[in-house]
């Protein structure tokens, strides 16, 4: 199973995949000014939860990218079952390879998604300002260090982490400027790590004689030693308003 196939299995209880909440997603929204028919596309839009609170909070019309099929599917039953087709389109591809048109969204946003360009944070801001429409926002959703006193041994395994005095010079380096702040609550984290482990159990007691269940019982493993041993002590993670400077 890779990476993907696991994360279908443990986050069946998760709406939001991120350690966030609701109320900052839309928090977030108000401040980048979503209003009736803003425009929204969203990288790595997992099962479209965001673009779904913001319709429903705004009445956005948005389209989320997700390479996943699972997703794509769970995100697009979820947009169905609550009547939002003609809000919201899911379109299943690579996010950093989606051809959009520049300068036509009012909002772009990538919420903990910015590995899927290979420059990580700096390549997605990149690419998400050209989509937006002048006078336009950025939301990004990102990890970083929480000190700098993380053990090499961690450090060297997420090597894409960074601090937040980095994030906030990539952002500057591409013109852009910090607005909002949403810092997430060690609530938030243990909410979404939680989750995480909950769904893998579950999914193990429901399946005694699946062949995968070795490797899921090691990423269950691997997600709870992560977590209680470094993730807990050293991961931050935000929600970031940008806009282009004057
Ligand atoms: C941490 S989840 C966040 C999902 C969603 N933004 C949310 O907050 O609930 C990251 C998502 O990125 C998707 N993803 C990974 N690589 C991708 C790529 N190259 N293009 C598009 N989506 C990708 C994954 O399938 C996953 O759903």
């Amino acid at each position: 199973m890779n990476f993907l196939e696991l994360k279908n299995i443990s986050e069946r209880y998760l709406d939001l995949v991120n350690p966030t909440t609701p109320e900052k997603i839309l928090t977030a929204g108000r401040v980048a000014g979503m209003k009736k028919d803003s425009r929204v596309i969203d990288f790595g839009c997992g099962y479209g939860e965001e673009l779904i609170l913001w319709v429903k909070e705004f009445g956005i019309t948005g389209i989320g990218i997700d390479i996943r099929p699972a997703a794509c599917e769970r995100a697009r039953e979820k947009i169905k079952v609550q009547g939002l087709e003609n809000h919201i389109e899911i379109v299943c591809g690579n996010a950093s390879e989606y051809k959009f048109e520049p300068q036509s969204y009012d909002i772009a946003t990538c919420i903990g998604a910015t590995f899927c360009w290979k420059g990580g944070f700096q390549d997605a801001v990149r690419e998400m300002k050209r989509a937006i429409k002048p006078g336009g926002y950025l939301i990004v959703g990102e990890a970083y260090w929480l000190h700098s006193d993380v053990p090499v041994e961690f450090a060297q395994r997420e090597q894409s982490i960074t601090s937040e005095r980095e994030l906030l010079r990539m952002a500057h380096a591409e013109g852009l400027e910090l607005i909002y702040v949403l810092h997430s609550s060690h609530d938030d984290w243990d909410h979404y790590e939680s989750e995480n482990l909950h769904g893998l159990s579950d999914w193990l007691d429901e399946n005694p004689t699946q062949p995968a269940r070795e490797e899921v019982i090691q990423h269950l493993h691997e997600s709870q030693e992560e977590y209680l041993q470094f993730g807990r002590e050293h991961f931050g993670w935000a929600l970031y308003v940008l806009k282009p400077s004057v």
